[in-house]
């Protein structure tokens, strides 16, 4: 069984504001955290509760840091769906954390290079300290699908069409989802000093299951944090269903 911790809350929007208390109370213990984030509907209201905190009560990121898992291969900068919109939008250009240091992958040039380039800037800034996570449907984290070594460094990625299905509606009418993105490797993610994992809502029970109850398995990314010291997963009721008894 997983050491993993699991806080578990009635409503998503409990668990996403535990998860954001958790997040602010090490960013104030260390002004210079280096935070690893993600992004998709689970972490809307997670970074809603951040910028709350930020605004009511102070809490500063001026001097933290920041890498995202992931970005969509090829889209135009400022495309409405890609991940850099999506962190301004619902945290960046609200919150004082230095735009020179909110960082995603640069999907846009040479992707190998780029990918290389991402692991250096993140070891130059001595390694993760609290990376965050959702959970795919099919286990993933980051976008590191089915079948991913559990020792991937940063690259690019095909994403299933599961995935690509799932996450259409972000797209505007009309478009679908770039069939590649460069995310961090599970072997990158596993590098991080701790692991906040949020999953809300049932869609997510059998996903959470897998990971934390079935034998670590390429087949379900996921179960990857089996094997990791400091993971705390808070989810929902909903979520939980699948681990519960
Ligand atoms: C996002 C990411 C993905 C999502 C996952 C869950 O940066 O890497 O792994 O965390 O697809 O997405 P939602 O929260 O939209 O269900």
């Amino acid at each position: 069984m997983t050491k993993a911790q699991f806080q578990v809350f009635a409503s998503a929007r409990a668990a996403a504001k535990a998860a954001a208390a958790h997040i602010a109370d090490m960013v104030r213990a260390r002004p210079q955290t280096v935070l690893g984030l993600a992004t998709g509907k689970t972490f809307v209201p997670v970074y809603a509760a951040l910028v709350e905190l930020a605004r009511e009560r102070g809490l500063s990121f001026a001097q933290a840091s920041s890498f995202n898992l992931d970005e969509y291969v090829g889209l135009p900068a400022g495309h409405p769906a890609s991940f850099r919109r999506y962190m301004e939008e619902n945290f960046f250009r609200h919150v004082d954390l230095p735009p020179d240091r909110a960082l995603l992958p640069e999907a846009g040039g040479d992707a190998a290079t780029a990918c290389l380039a991402y692991e250096q800037a993140i070891a130059a800034r001595g390694g993760i300290d609290v990376q965050l996570l959702g959970i795919g449907r099919n286990g993933h984290i980051g976008f590191n699908e089915p079948g991913s070594a559990f020792d991937g460094r940063t690259q690019v990625a095909d994403l299933t069409p599961s995935t690509i299905a799932a996450n259409t509606s972000d797209f505007p009418p009309g478009e679908v989802p770039p069939p590649q993105a460069i995310t961090m490797g599970i072997g990158t993610i596993l590098e991080a000093r701790e692991i906040v994992l949020v999953a809300t809502g049932d869609g997510k029970a059998e996903a959470l299951a897998r990971s934390f109850r079935d034998k670590p398995n390429t087949d379900c990314p996921g179960s990857a944090l089996q094997s990791h010291g400091h993971v705390t997963v808070f989810c929902d009721d909903a979520a939980y269903a699948g681990l519960k008894g």
